[in-house]
């Protein structure tokens, strides 16, 4: 990664302050060590836990307290109840914390600079996801960011309007669309290539599914992007073009493919793994087939190509020491 010592301030010479909520999560983590590691100055709040950091975003007073101690020139907001299962178990969940937190974040942090003549609003990055696509058939070359977005499930729904509370809001903003993330992440919570791998690793079976297309996106790739977007917010260089951007690894590939692959890569026997077809597996949330991604829009806007499955699985081969 190549970036100047003076990316990570304002032109005062501080360093820019980024607030990162959820990162005690996969994404989170990773972000914040990323940013934390380029010379910004992070503030992590951590998840809902009783240590220092955490507070629970559905609280507008846990969420002003949270501001007033961060005093943001950035949020980069993942916290999310990220399991489309247990969005669809747990509904009103889900929006509580999906939708209702990040309304809670966006009129604060609106608020609050609202009165300070001198304070520029801090910038909002939001995290979203692909699952805002219906995906029974994805376009060819992958849905952009012109294509009309129809959620199967509650969390694609929250999120959705998570992000139309973003959008519509008066503060400066980036509404990132997240392909399957898979990558190496300071959390606890490895995410899918965890439990892929852990099940491999185990002996299986693992069941991936044939029928099921993503492009997935390596969370160095994701950080990165919210490097430069930060970077380029400072120098006062964001336009229009960066309020909405889809954020997806450069090749589609099935789950089962990807499982296979990653085997390939770190040396293992792909015997744990069986291919399963959607429709042979009971699951909870409606399952999406096909919401691939077109990072066409990012490569234009940032000039930053987020890896293909193959240089993924490289880098993080090496990243693993591997
Ligand atoms: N992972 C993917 O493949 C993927 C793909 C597309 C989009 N995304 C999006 O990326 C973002 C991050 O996903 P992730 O996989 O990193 O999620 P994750 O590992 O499940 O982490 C979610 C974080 O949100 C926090 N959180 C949940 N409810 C909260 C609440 N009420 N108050 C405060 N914190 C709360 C959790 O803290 P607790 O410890 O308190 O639960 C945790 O730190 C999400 O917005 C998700 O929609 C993820």
């Amino acid at each position: 990664m190549r970036h100047s010592a003076q990316d990570s301030s304002l032109s005062s010479g501080q360093a820019i302050r980024v607030l990162v909520t959820g990162a005690g999560g996969f994404a989170g983590a990773g972000i914040a060590l990323a940013l934390n590691r380029a010379g910004f100055s992070v503030f992590s709040h951590v998840g809902r836990g009783g240590e220092s950091g955490g507070a629970d975003l559905t609280s507008e007073a846990d969420v002003a307290r949270l501001l007033k101690g961060a005093s943001p020139d950035v949020i980069v907001h993942t916290a999310a109840i990220s399991s489309s299962d247990a969005c669809e178990r747990e509904r009103d969940e889900a929006f509580r914390v999906n939708v209702g937190a990040t309304m809670h974040l966006v009129q604060q942090a609106s608020h609050r600079s609202a009165g300070l003549q001198t304070h520029r609003p801090p910038y909002f990055i939001h995290l979203s996801t692909d699952l805002v696509f219906d995906g029974g058939v994805a376009p060819r070359g992958g849905f952009t960011e012109r294509d009309e977005v129809c959620p199967r499930s509650v969390y694609g729904l929250s999120k959705l309007e998570s992000e139309q509370i973003v959008l519509g809001s008066s503060l400066e903003r980036s509404v990132l669309r997240l392909s399957l993330l898979y990558g190496r992440s300071p959390s606890a919570r490895q995410g899918f290539l965890g439990w892929m791998a852990g099940g491999i690793r185990a002996g299986g079976p693992v069941r991936l599914f044939v029928d099921e297309w993503r492009t997935p996106l390596l969370l160095s790739d994701l950080s990165e992007v919210v490097r430069r977007l930060v970077v380029a917010w400072g120098e006062g260089r964001l336009t229009a073009d960066s309020e909405l951007l889809h954020v997806s690894g450069s090749e589609r590939v099935s789950r089962h493919d990807f499982g296979v692959r990653y085997c390939e890569h770190f040396g293992l026997s792909p015997d744990a793994i069986v291919g399963v077809r959607q429709a042979d597996v009971a699951s909870v949330a409606p399952r999406s087939p096909d919401v691939s991604l077109s990072n066409e829009k990012l490569q234009r806007v940032l000039g930053y190509c987020p890896a293909t499955v193959e240089e993924g699985l490289k880098l993080l081969r090496e990243d693993f020491g591997a």
